[in-house]
Parts: structure tokens; C-alpha cells; sequence
């Protein structure tokens, strides 16, 4: 049975490990704290190790699920236990391939780089993957496997991660917060919040569906819901007198300059 090990279990590592089958796969977690760690074991079915040295031993597939700051002091903890045979896979923003393989310091080091979004959590994550020339393609479809079980998977060009990072890994955020914003005005108008935001939801992700079933440039799609002289028309020449199209690339272009600035 293949072994995998996540190594800090936070949001990310914890909606991973919910969407594995338990029964396919051997899974070792480790944290920083082991009765929390245990705790964590129990409710997700997986097993629970005292400490890094000893999950990088156990694990053929090594996944580093802690925050970018903290990954540095992690390499450093199990460099000493670190073979070839394994393969790290991280998904921490902001580490390239090369910076990992320079924490790592084994040469030739199988190494996989993987972002994926906090859609994870209800098997919908959009993951970007990229590996270096190291990982055998065996290694490459087993890592691309587990995060097809919990969405899709783009395998995409390591120059393009930090923009992935913004349009994929941050843009929930901001999706979030435009419909927030339309369910506000729904207020603002009488109605209910929670109704409002169910209408904006099942709005949303229909418009998502809609965009992949009809292959269609958006701006084709708003052309066809703006009737001439009506309504639509009018949010849609208000939304960019105020740069709504503007505001929104500034957005994703400060996302991308702070991944870049992580390290
Ligand atoms: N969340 C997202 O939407 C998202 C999207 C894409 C990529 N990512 C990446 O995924 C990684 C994890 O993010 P997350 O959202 O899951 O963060 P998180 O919820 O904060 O999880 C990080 C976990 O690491 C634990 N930890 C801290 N220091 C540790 C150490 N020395 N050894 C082992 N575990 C340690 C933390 O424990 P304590 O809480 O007890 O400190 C926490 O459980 C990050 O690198 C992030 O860039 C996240």
C-alpha cells in the first residue's frame, strides 16, 4: 500500500486527508504539538507520529501542508532522514521548485510543487501541479491522483504558479467578497440577507457552470444578458464607470507581487 505523510495539519492538509480513501492509501500525519496531533489522527482516520523524522521515514510521498515561514525550520528537521526514494511534494506559496531543492540540499531530490484552493474542502479545489526532473512519472500520476480527488488539477508551467496563485489560490477571497457585496445591495433593497445570499450563491455557481458548458468569452455572455437600453446595461456601464475590470486586475497584481515577496 502507498504511504503518505503530511507534515503540519492545518485547513489545507485536513480537507486533503478527508477526501482520501483511508483504505487505499497508509496515512502519517505530524504537527508540532503530538496530543493535538493525536487528536486530529483520530477524527480523520489516519495515524498519528511523534515526529517529523520518524513521518519522512515512514512516508514515500512526503507532504509539507505548513505555512511558508514555517517551512525552512521543517527542511532543516528532517534533512538528516531524507532519501531519494521519497518524493516532497509541498504546497506552500511562494517556495519555487528550486528554492525547494535548495532547503532540501540532496541533489537530484524528487521534488512536486502544488497549489491548491481552499475549494479542497468540499472535494472542488482548482490545484495547479508542477515536479522537477527528478520524479519519476509513476511518483508524478500518484501525486496528481490525490488532488484529483478533491477537484481538478492543472498542469501548468512553474512560471505561471504565482499567477494560478492569485486567479486560483486567493480568488475565493475576493469572489467571496462580490457576493457579499450583491447580497448587501439585495439588503439594501428590503431584502433578507440569508435569502439574498442564496439566490447570489446558486447565481454564481450556475454562471461558473456556465462559462465552462458554453465555452463562450465571458464578455460574450454579458453582451447576451444586456438587452438594448435595459437594465443589465445599466449596472454593467455603472460597474465600469467606477473600474470595476481595473480595480479587480490591481487585485490579482498585488496578490502576485506578495507571493513573489513570501521567502
Ligand atoms: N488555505 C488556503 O486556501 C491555501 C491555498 C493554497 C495553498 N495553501 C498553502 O497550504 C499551506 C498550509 O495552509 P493552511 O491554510 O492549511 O494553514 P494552517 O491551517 O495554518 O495549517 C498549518 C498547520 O501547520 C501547523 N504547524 C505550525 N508549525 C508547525 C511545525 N513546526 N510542524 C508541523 N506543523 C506545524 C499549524 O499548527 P498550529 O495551528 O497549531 O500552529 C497548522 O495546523 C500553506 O503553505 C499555504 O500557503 C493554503
Amino acid at each position: 500500500m502507498k504511504s503518505i505523510g503530511f507534515i503540519g495539519v492545518g485547513k489545507m492538509a485536513t480537507a486533503i486527508i478527508s477526501g482520501l480513501d483511508k483504505q487505499k492509501f497508509d496515512i502519517f500525519i505530524s504537527g508540532h504539538d503530538l496530543e493535538k496531533t493525536q487528536a486530529q489522527a483520530k477524527a480523520l482516520g489516519v495515524v498519528a507520529v511523534s515526529s517529523h523524522k520518524a513521518l519522512v521515514s515512514k512516508s514515500e510521498l512526503i507532504i509539507l501542508s505548513i505555512k511558508p515561514q514555517v517551512l525552512p525550520k521543517v527542511a532543516d528537521e528532517i534533512l538528516s532522514v531524507l532519501t531519494k526514494d521519497k518524493t516532497i511534494l509541498s504546497i506552500a506559496a511562494g517556495f519555487s521548485l528550486d528554492d525547494l531543492a535548495h532547503l532540501m540540499t540532496l541533489e537530484n531530490m524528487p521534488i512536486i510543487r502544488v497549489m491548491p484552493n481552499i475549494n479542497a474542502q468540499i472535494g472542488r479545489s482548482t490545484s495547479a501541479i508542477v515536479k522537477n526532473d527528478s520524479v519519476s512519472a509513476d511518483s508524478f500520476d500518484f501525486a496528481k491522483g490525490i488532488f484529483e480527488t478533491i477537484g481538478s488539477v492543472f498542469e501548468i508551467e512553474e512560471k505561471d504558479f504565482s499567477t494560478f496563485t492569485a486567479i486560483a489560490g486567493s480568488s475565493p477571497a475576493y469572489i467571496y467578497m462580490f457576493m457579499d457585496a450583491l447580497a448587501r445591495a439585495g439588503v439594501l433593497h428590503g431584502m433578507p440577507k440569508a435569502l439574498a445570499l442564496s439566490i447570489v450563491a446558486d447565481t454564481v455557481a450556475a454562471c461558473g457552470e456556465m462559462v465552462k458548458i458554453s465555452g463562450e468569452n465571458p464578455w460574450t455572455l454579458v453582451d447576451q444578458v444586456s438587452s438594448p437600453g435595459g437594465t443589465t446595461v445599466s449596472g454593467v456601464v455603472s460597474l465600469e464607470k467606477n473600474r470595476f475590470v481595473g480595480t479587480v486586475i490591481d487585485a490579482i497584481t498585488a496578490t502576485i507581487e506578495k507571493e513573489k515577496h513570501l521567502k
